[in-house]
């Protein structure tokens, strides 16, 4: 089984997860790393293991980076069922209401067109002092059981 790793950002957080993950994937899984803004909806298929990394903008919103692929998903639906997926969220407990709300609207997403979530909901907190990549890396290590099922 080969993963696909979709990154959606702001700023560039979440390439730098991406590539602490792909690192750790890369003997078993043969992951590909995409950035969302770059990736075309129809390309997904149901046979890869999907790995979400996605940050939280505005008040609670995806990331601009983010933004045209969950477009094309609301426009395009995709059926994604018998597709696997894990998320990466990232956010900032600062923001109380909205923490971590932008992966969980990919998840939200994915789910509704019949993809299955799996593995740990990972929320990445800015506030902590537990570096991004550090916890994609320890959070990839637990996922490739996960995949390998
Ligand atoms: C203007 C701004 C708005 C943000 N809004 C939220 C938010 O609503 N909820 C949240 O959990 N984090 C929020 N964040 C925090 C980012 O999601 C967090 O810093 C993340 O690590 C950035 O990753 P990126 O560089 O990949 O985009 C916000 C950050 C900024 C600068």
């Amino acid at each position: 089984m080969s993963a696909v790793i979709l990154y959606g950002t702001e700023t560039g957080t979440a390439e730098l997860v991406a590539d602490a993950i792909a690192d750790v994937l890369a003997a078993d899984f043969d992951p590909s790393i995409y950035d969302m803004a770059d990736y075309a909806a129809e390309d997904l298929d149901t046979d890869d293991f999907l790995v979400v990394i996605c940050s939280t903008y505005g008040e609670g919103e995806l990331p601009s980076g983010a933004l045209p692929f969950a477009d094309e998903l609301d426009d395009v639906k995709p059926d994604l069922a018998g597709m696997r997926f894990a998320v990466f969220g990232m956010g900032d407990s600062v923001y109380d209401d909205t923490f971590n709300r932008g992966g969980e609207i990919m998840a939200e997403m994915l789910s509704k067109l019949g993809a299955t979530q799996v593995g740990e909901h990972f929320r990445h907190d800015a506030s902590s002092t537990v570096k991004p990549a550090d916890a994609g890396a320890e959070w990839a290590e637990t996922l490739k059981a996960v995949i390998a099922e």
